[in-house]
């Protein structure tokens, strides 16, 4: 299975496959499994509907790794649409960023700025920026930035950060933001990371996120623990039980299209939930790094596309 795993994730690095498949329509109708549609409507849309049966939202506009100032900009003009809309509506939803969508790479001065506008954007929506994390070179350089706005006391409620528990590094992480007061989403990491910085084996990993989550809930913020693993939402469930922690003080995200069964679940026991909606055109990375999660996708979309 781990090469499986390795397979899909070079592939979500691949051009040539990415290009065809963003532009063609099997592309777009196998990407609907995970991806809410192409356009911020159909985000919307699909956010209404998520609201209606009791779970908050956070929106992803797809795309990462922009290789222009310009591109950079117009990613964060849709996130700046999103905040306005999501505040019309009066919809339960926040944002999740990436900082390579804002450039990271090419400057990280130019994502700092592009991030510190949107949480200022949020904040004065009364919402929130939760800046994704990705591959383990980005950690140190996402953690600096996240931690210089959240600085800011005007930001101190419009950002917070996630954290990959497969990362050596991340209880140290996780002691530092919590000493800062910093929300934090933590998930198991879903990038290929060498064993020098991240854990090999699924079992150490599990057992981190155990390990991290039971720090999360022991503080006074607001986390999310963000993954479809029963064992691991089993585990928060009877920690938070056995310590008199409220269920409203911290709540289980799951990614759009994944384990609906066990989204609803966990609302009708009265847990908070939220659907981590991704859309746009420039799915397939995302898409790819699904499939590695569970490559027994595969079979399933190609299934659902010949019924179609
Ligand atoms: P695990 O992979 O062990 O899966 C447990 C079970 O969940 C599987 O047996 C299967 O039943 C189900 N499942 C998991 N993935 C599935 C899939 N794709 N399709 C169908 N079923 C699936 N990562 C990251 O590096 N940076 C980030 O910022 C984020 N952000 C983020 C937000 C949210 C809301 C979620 C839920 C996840 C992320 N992730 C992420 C991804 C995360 O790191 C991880 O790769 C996936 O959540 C899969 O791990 P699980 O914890 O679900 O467990």
């Amino acid at each position: 299975m781990p090469l499986l795993r390795s397979a899909f994730i070079a592939l979500s690095k691949n051009r040539l496959l990415r290009r065809f498949g963003e532009r063609s329509s099997v592309g777009r109708r196998l990407s609907a499994r995970f991806v809410a549609g192409m356009e911020i409507e159909d985000a919307l849309r699909v956010t209404e509907a998520v609201n209606k049966q009791g779970m908050s939202v956070t929106l992803d506009s797809l795309g990462e790794n922009v290789t222009s100032a310009f591109e950079a900009h117009q990613a964060a003009e849709i996130y700046h649409q999103l905040l306005d809309a999501i505040f019309e509506r009066k919809l339960n939803a926040n944002i999740s960023v990436k900082l390579t969508q804002m450039g990271l790479e090419l400057d990280p001065a130019l994502a700092e700025t592009i991030a510190r506008n949107l949480a200022r954007h949020a904040r004065a929506t009364g919402n929130f920026v939760r800046i994704d994390m990705e591959g383990s070179p980005l950690t140190q350089v996402t953690l600096d930035i996240v931690r210089r706005l959240h600085a800011r006391p005007e930001l101190h409620q419009a950002i917070g950060i996630v954290i990959q528990a497969y990362l050596y590094r991340s209880q140290a992480d996780i002691e530092q933001l919590l000493a800062d007061g910093i929300r934090v989403r933590l998930c198991k990491g879903a990038y290929q990371e060498p064993a020098e910085v991240a854990f090999p084996r699924k079992a150490d990993v599990d057992a981190n996120f155990v390990r991290l989550s039971r720090m999360l809930l022991d503080s006074p913020a607001y986390h999310g623990l963000a993954t479809h693993d029963e064992a691991m939402i089993d585990a928060a469930k009877s920690f938070a039980g056995q310590h008199g922690i409220d269920p409203s003080r911290f709540e289980f995200q799951m990614l759009f299209g994944v384990r609906r069964g066990l989204q609803r679940r966990l609302v009708s026991e009265g847990y908070n939930v939220r659907v981590y909606i991704p859309f746009g055109r420039q799915w397939y990375p995302y898409f790819m790094r699904r499939l590695a999660e569970r490559p027994a996708n595969v079979l399933f979309l190609a299934k659902n596309l010949l019924r179609v």
